[in-house]
């Protein structure tokens, strides 16, 4: 069996701490006494997590900044914080993400930066600030998804910028891989992090119940592949089969299919 990682030479820093995977990171990392920095726009939730934490786990020390990703003012001052407390970054899960989904022609200019920004440029961004503040062996963990496998029309942005992020992720491991830091990026199916989520994966029925993983399960699968130094690693037995299965299908029947199906669904995020 392999050797639990205990995070203690360093810190683990956390983005989208207080959304349903990032939390589910939080808590898988405190249970083995990670000294833990989270971060995320909502102080009061940030609080409302470290005061869980410690009463919950013998964690030694929690942080937490308050920072929006999509601002780079916002962001410089993330890293200032963290850099002004000498903090080696041991870990780093980039879990913050917007998944907007509609027609492009009815996104606004302000809504592509918001999402182009928190999805990719603020995980590209916190990578190179881990790796200049890294602890003796650096670990990162890019949350993208299988959303980047494929083209997908009424949900474009989204997936593009996950895909950008798979991508940009397996090259950065081949450049990282001699100073002793692993990259790996995960790419989930479904979890039921939200209500809008939940009601998702239902009316996907017998192949929602089957490929949704709980993001407790994500986080340690996802703890393990960059233990292991996984390029990439897709989540779940029926998300790996679809990936399979798909591979030999003409493009144009697979976006027409998945066309068909998105312009069905409309959600919005901020
Ligand atoms: N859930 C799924 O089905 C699914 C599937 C595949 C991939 N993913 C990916 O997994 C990751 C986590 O998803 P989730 O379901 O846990 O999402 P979630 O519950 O909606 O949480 C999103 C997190 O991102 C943070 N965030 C959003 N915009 C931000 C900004 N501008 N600055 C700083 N933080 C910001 C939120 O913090 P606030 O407290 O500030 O809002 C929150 O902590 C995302 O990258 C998502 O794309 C999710």
């Amino acid at each position: 069996m392999m050797k639990r990682e205990p995070y203690t030479d360093g810190y683990a820093l956390i983005t989208g701490a207080t959304g349903g995977l990032g939390k589910a990171f939080a808590h898988t990392l405190a249970k083995r006494g990670a000294r833990l920095i989270l971060t995320g726009r909502s102080e009061e939730k940030l609080i409302a997590l470290k005061n869980e934490l410690l009463t919950k786990y013998a964690v030694s020390e929690v942080l937490y900044f308050a920072a929006d990703l999509a601002d780079e003012a916002g962001r410089g001052a993330l890293m200032s914080q963290i850099k002004a407390k000498a903090c080696a970054i041991r870990l780093l899960v980039n879990a913050a993400g917007a998944d907007v989904q509609k027609p492009f022609a009815e996104y606004t200019q302000e809504k592509l930066i918001f999402q182009t920004r928190v999805n990719f440029e603020a995980a590209v961004s916190l990578c190179r600030f881990a790796y200049e503040n890294r602890a003796a062996r650096l670990e990162i963990i890019n949350i993208a998804s299988v959303s980047g496998l494929y083209p997908m029309p009424y949900f474009a942005l989204y997936s593009a910028t996950k895909s950008a992020l798979t991508s940009f992720s397996v090259a950065l491991r081949e450049e990282w891989k001699k100073d002793n830091v692993a990259v790996t990026a995960i790419l989930p199916g479904a979890m039921p992090t939200r209500a809008d989520i939940k009601e998702q994966i239902k009316g996907q029925g017998l192949w929602g119940k089957l490929a949704a993983k709980s993001p407790e399960s994500v986080a340690e699968y996802s703890l393990k592949a960059v233990r292991k130094n996984k390029r990439k690693a897709i989540v779940g037995f029926w998300n790996k089969l679809m990936r399979v299965g798909t591979a030999i299908l003409p493009q144009s029947w697979k976006l027409r299919f998945i066309a068909k199906r998105w312009s069905k669904i409309k959600k919005d995020a901020f």
